[in-house]
């Protein structure tokens, strides 16, 4: 796809532009021949600033061997991927790419069980990851200590200021600012904008990255614009050949407009009352306004499906059926209505989505088109083209 990018480190020649302790609507974007060099591109030695949303059951080795590959950060979605499992995931990443990757997981527990366990972190020090992302709860102290000692860089999605600052204080390495309008698990009221700027006042040097409705060469230029050093994009990636998602679904992101996600408690008998930003299909038009008035047991039909939860792991193919309000997402290997299934889809991000493509022309004219943008940053300022309605 992108066959000027050999995936070395930028050279050391980067301009100081976006080390200044400026205000931080300065841009610290440095352009450097026919790429962006970031505090990302420069500390991971990755061509593009860009870097895929951790999206469980959607993000595996395919999708993150192709952002890699183009000269991105692929993220394996690891929730919630058994720790066996997960080494197989690391192997297969191993195999297909030299590039630098992440791993991601969402610290949480439901139903007695924890999602992520120190299992799940030694396996990622023991294959060397060189990038580990979290999501929702803080992790131990210890997992993040030990990670670190390990060499591998820890980053934390956080979607308030209060939350990087504690992100900080327990030594995270990089944080991803989860803005409101971000698809999938979902804590945030501040837009994607506004939350990157609001940390980047006080978090000068941090390697930081925007998260939410960045689906186009516009809307990276201007996270990066604004103060972030990289972009996270998951919405417009479930959209992608190489992810492992129903096609009905993808279809349905590429149909979808700025007005069509909605936060919801709705979806979880795995996770119970979790927000999520989720297409506004049938079954979520139908609960609007009701989510916490749900029935016990929940109204027909008792499943909406079938599903194969670790797919292409031995032992991971079994069928799993899916009860009413499931929280899985359908991937190819799902049979049932996904009208009453859980999509995670941003609307701001589908605004800008035109088709499905292959995951590394996705992350090649993004960046190409936002370095084009960066070069005559006309109406990036503003937040006046950010589309709030998700
Ligand atoms: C299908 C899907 C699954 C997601 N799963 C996860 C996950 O497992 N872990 C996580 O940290 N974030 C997850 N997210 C949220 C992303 O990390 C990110 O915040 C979001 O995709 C950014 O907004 P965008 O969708 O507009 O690009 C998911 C998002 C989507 C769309």
């Amino acid at each position: 796809m992108n066959g000027t990018n050999d995936g070395r480190s930028p050279e050391d020649s980067a301009s100081e532009a976006d080390e200044t302790t400026d205000g931080p609507r300065r841009p610290i974007v440095v352009q450097e021949g026919n790429t962006l060099h970031t505090r990302l591109t420069r500390e991971l030695g990755v061509h593009y600033p860009f870097v895929s949303a951790g999206m469980g059951f959607v993000a595996l080795p395919p999708l993150v061997i192709a952002v890699s590959e183009a000269g991105g950060i692929g993220m394996l979605g690891a929730a919630p991927e058994p720790a066996p499992f997960l080494r197989a995931r690391l192997q297969a990443i191993q195999a297909g790419t030299k590039r630098p990757y992440g791993v991601n997981f969402i610290v949480a527990s439901a139903n007695g069980q924890d999602f992520t366990t120190r299992e799940h972190i030694d396996t990622c020090i023991a294959e060397r990851v060189p990038v580990v992302s979290f999501h929702w709860d803080t992790p131990p102290a210890e997992w993040v200590k030990a990670l670190k000692a390990a060499g591998t860089r820890v980053w934390m999605q956080v979607p308030s200021v209060e939350a990087a600052r504690k992100a900080l204080d327990w030594g995270a390495d990089g944080l991803i600012a989860q803005g409101h309008q971000a698809g999938g698990h979902n804590r945030s009221t501040v837009p994607t904008l506004k939350l990157v700027r609001d940390i980047r006042s006080f978090a000068r040097e941090v390697m930081l990255l925007a998260a939410g409705g960045i689906a186009d060469g516009f809307s990276a230029a201007r996270a990066l614009h604004h103060g972030a050093d990289g972009v996270w994009v998951g919405t417009r990636l479930v959209a992608s050949v190489e992810a492992h998602a129903h096609p009905g679904y993808k279809q349905r992101l590429v149909e979808g407009d700025a007005g069509d996600s909605d936060v919801t408690t709705l979806f979880g008998p795995e996770w119970p009352g979790a927000r999520i930003r989720v297409l506004r299909n049938r079954v979520v038009r139908e609960w609007a306004g009701r989510e916490d008035r749900i029935p016990t047991p929940p109204p027909p039909p008792e499943r909406i499906g079938t599903t194969k939860l670790f797919p292409g792991v031995t032992g991971g193919d079994a069928p799993y059926p899916m009860p009413k309000f499931c929280a899985f997402i359908p991937t190819p290997g799902t049979e049932g209505d996904l009208e009453e299934m859980c999509l995670p889809a941003s609307g701001a991000s589908m605004a800008r989505i035109e088709g499905v493509q292959p995951a590394g022309q996705i992350v090649v004219e993004m960046m190409e088109r936002a370095h084009r943008v960066l070069t005559n940053p006309h109406g990036l300022d503003s937040d006046a083209e950010e589309d709030d309605r998700g």
